[in-house]
């Protein structure tokens, strides 16, 4: 069964096709980062135009590099959120028309989904249950996995996603778009213990996260710093650790809590080296073990998209002609 999957919930228009046991054939990502990047963030009227410039061209070079044509698909699967609604209906529409011209099932999944499920596509894939902790630039959520489509969101954050925290920072050291791996640079000419920033709700129980305090936090020692590059350096190191750190005793907390031996993590955070570097540490002392996708597949693409597709459309889902999209759509929902 050979699934096309298309995403265009942001920034990144992507196209891929997975085909069950032969596996992801092929996968492709514009990205749109050029375009956004001198107004220091997205822009939801250019993502959307982008999108719809870029995605026809994706899909059939994806299609073209893994020899197959449009007669040879068997379901197309789309973003439906959440995300920003403009590029939402992009990809939407033109997932749903390739659909209906050739008489094929169709099912809109859930992005979130789409992160959590992407380190399955690796080689020896994590049994479930498990536990996955998703960090994005819209998201942070530790959720219980007791199988596919079996989701319980266990804590997330009350306000800024730890992506969003890194963006932010990222404005106010002066660094540009998309600022993760911007920070993720710079922190590492920091000297550790130089700045020591807190470490948001770790002090009490419960899985639930905030960010935005650490950001007032950021500001207020950026003011301090001035303009010197070696102290925004330890800056950016501060925050890294902060966040890492938190990240990783909640990651601590939900694996003992659901007893589970499993911890996956995806989303765009979870390309950091130092928060890959923090829980391998925390899972030899706990006694579980850590899945990533590869690098490629944490940031936004349709090879996540294209293979919960492909599951969704083996367990008898389907979307008729009147599809929407759900610019906000709790995981807890589905
Ligand atoms: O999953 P993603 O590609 O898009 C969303 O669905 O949001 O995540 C993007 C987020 C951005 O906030 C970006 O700054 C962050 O992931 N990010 C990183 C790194 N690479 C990307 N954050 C920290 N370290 C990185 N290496
Ligand atoms: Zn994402």
């Amino acid at each position: 069964m050979n699934v096309l999957g298309i995403e265009s919930s942001c920034d990144e228009t992507a196209a891929a096709v997975y085909a069950g046991s032969a596996g992801l054939l092929g996968h492709a990502v514009h990205s749109q980062v050029a375009d956004h990047a001198a107004y220091g963030g997205v822009v939801p009227e250019l993502a959307s135009r982008d999108h719809v410039r870029k995605l026809p061209g994706l899909v059939a070079g994806v299609l073209g590099d893994a020899g197959l044509g449009p007669a040879d698909l068997d379901g197309v699967a789309w973003t439906r959120g959440p995300g920003l609604p403009g590029a939402l209906m992009v990809g939407a529409g033109f997932a749903r028309s390739l659909a209906w011209a050739r008489g094929l099932p169709a099912v809109g999944v859930h992005h979130m989904e789409g992160h959590l499920l992407a380190p399955l596509l690796e080689p020896d894939p994590p049994a479930m249950p498990l536990v996955a902790l998703l960090v994005s630039g819209g998201h942070t959520m530790l959720v219980q996995v007791a199988d596919f489509g079996r989701y319980r969101v266990l804590g997330e954050s009350v306000d800024d996603a730890a992506g969003e925290a890194f963006d932010k920072t990222a404005r106010l050291l002066d660094l540009p778009y998309p600022g993760g791996p911007a920070v993720a640079r710079l922190a590492a000419e920091g000297t550790p213990g130089a700045v020591r920033l807190p470490r948001p709700m770790t002090d009490r129980p419960g899985l639930d996260f905030s960010f935005s305090g650490l950001k007032t936090a950021v500001l207020h020692a950026v003011q301090e710093a001035g303009g010197d590059r070696q102290g925004r350096a330890d800056i950016a190191h501060g925050f890294q650790e902060a966040i890492v750190e938190t990240l990783a005793i909640k990651c601590r907390r939900a694996v003992r809590q659901t007893g589970s031996a499993r911890l996956v993590v995806a989303g765009g955070v979870g390309a950091n080296a130092r928060l890959h570097e923090r829980l391998s540490t925390e899972a030899e002392a706990g006694g579980f073990t850590v899945h990533y996708p590869s690098l490629e597949l944490c940031t936004d693409n349709a090879a996540m998209i294209a293979y919960t597709g492909y599951r969704r459309l083996q367990a008898g889902y389907r979307d008729g002609l009147d599809f929407t999209v759900r610019p906000r759509w709790p995981l807890a929902g589905l």
